[in-house]
């Protein structure tokens, strides 16, 4: 009760005063001074444990286990907001269930030249253009070596492994051997639990060149000769119509594969209902709520032609319980966000929560393992 009190004034506090003085900067601006917050945090003892005031628990309604994973609830923080895993403590505070951190590359990326973000705020999105800004994956792995064993019980860790964004790494061959780096030094680190293959990074010099079913193959043959143990997510692209996506799923569901992330940004302007002006010179794409719809129909789709083969997971334009609630009950069995966070507040995290155990228990769920793909099963 207290709990929810304090996220209740969190979100006032959030809205009235934090956000009107956030965004009156620019957002990348915003970015980098929130990782520096965040690993302040981190370091100082007690400080450290604040954000847990906003998070929420519920074992019995959102633990589940994947993978012979234990997630402690479903929502967790999708790639690009902690590209160097700099934030893992606060995130575990704040309420995520589980994290990704990346993308990362086999090598340092310095990204493209800002300005990275561009934010719509009518439209609630962001318009990113970062690049795969990372400082490779070697010291990304050194940095989560250097974080205590015990913050990843209960708290999984995924990183998000992408092809090195420069002119020397632009063909099929090196493009591949960038990746499998990535997922080797990954696989050795212990506090990594799962890999996610981003393959739908749309603002790089080679574009996607992994969405091509052929190349997708080639990519995953040499994935599985890594014989990874720990489970392969692939991040899809959300901008191909559905025949086009389902040709990558039928190459996906013949590889060493668990699952599918659904999805990443917005390639296709067009395809959104933009409610702010939007001048073609703004590079990128988009996040947010003009992912909502289109994810969740791939994630539907996915679930029923592949939901016994494939873990789903359901990312784009979650800003409530309700949004995370539909992308469940179409097929999802874990839900990760960026967007609503930066427009939301922190407390956001564990209002989904909170609002999640509503849901389910109106609809008659004594666990959310029973809401998974519901839509679909009560057709
Ligand atoms: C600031 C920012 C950076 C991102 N960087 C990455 C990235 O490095 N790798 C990736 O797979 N997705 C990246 N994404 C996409 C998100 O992981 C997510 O798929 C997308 O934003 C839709 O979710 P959202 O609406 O909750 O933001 C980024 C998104 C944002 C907003």
């Amino acid at each position: 009760m207290v709990r929810k009190k304090v996220r209740h004034l969190t979100r006032l506090g959030y809205h009235k005063l934090a956000k009107p003085i956030l965004f009156a900067n620019t957002p990348d601006r915003v970015h980098e001074g929130m990782i520096r917050m965040a690993r302040g945090v981190q370091r100082i003892p007690f400080v450290r444990d604040v954000p847990k005031i906003w998070a929420y628990k519920n074992d019995k309604y959102l633990a589940q286990e994947l993978h012979g994973i234990i997630f402690k609830n479903p929502v967790g923080l999708s790639a690009g907001l902690d590209k160097n895993a700099d934030t893992v403590g606060v995130m575990r505070a704040v309420g995520f269930g589980w994290m990704t951190a990346g993308s990362v590359t086999a090598v340092p990326c310095t990204g493209n030249p800002r300005p990275w973000f561009h934010r719509l705020k009518k439209t609630r999105s962001l318009v990113v253009y970062t690049g795969l800004f990372n400082r490779g994956s070697e010291q990304v792995a050194k940095r989560i070596s250097r974080y205590p064993a015990k913050l990843f019980i209960n708290f999984p860790l995924s990183v998000s492994a992408a092809k090195t964004n420069n002119l020397e790494v632009v063909s099929e061959t090196e493009g591949i051997k960038d990746y499998c780096v990535t997922l080797a030094r990954m696989e050795r680190e212990p506090n990594v639990r799962m890999h996610e293959i981003n393959i739908s990074c749309p603002n790089t010099y080679s574009g996607e060149p992994f969405i091509i079913p052929e190349r997708l193959k080639k990519l995953l043959q040499a994935t599985d000769d890594l014989k990874l143990d720990k489970p392969v997510f692939v991040k899809m692209p959300i901008s191909l119509k559905w025949q086009e996506f389902k040709l990558l799923l039928d190459v996906i569901i013949e590889h060493n594969i668990q699952g599918v992330s659904i999805g990443n940004l917005l390639k296709d302007r067009t395809k959104a209902k933009l409610l702010d002006d939007l001048p073609d010179t703004v590079k990128g794409n988009l996040s947010g709520a003009p992912c909502r719809e289109i994810s969740t129909s791939l994630i539907r789709e996915t679930y029923e032609k592949y939901g016994d083969r494939l873990t789903i997971i359901g990312i784009g334009g979650v800003f409530t319980p309700q949004d995370a609630y539909e992308k469940i009950k179409a097929g999802a069995s874990l839900v990760a966000l960026v967007t609503g966070v930066i427009f939301e507040g922190p407390q956001l995290i564990g209002e989904i929560n909170r609002g999640l155990v509503d849901l389910l228990r109106e609809d008659g769920f004594s666990n959310i393992s029973e809401a998974i793909g519901q839509d679909i099963k009560s057709v």
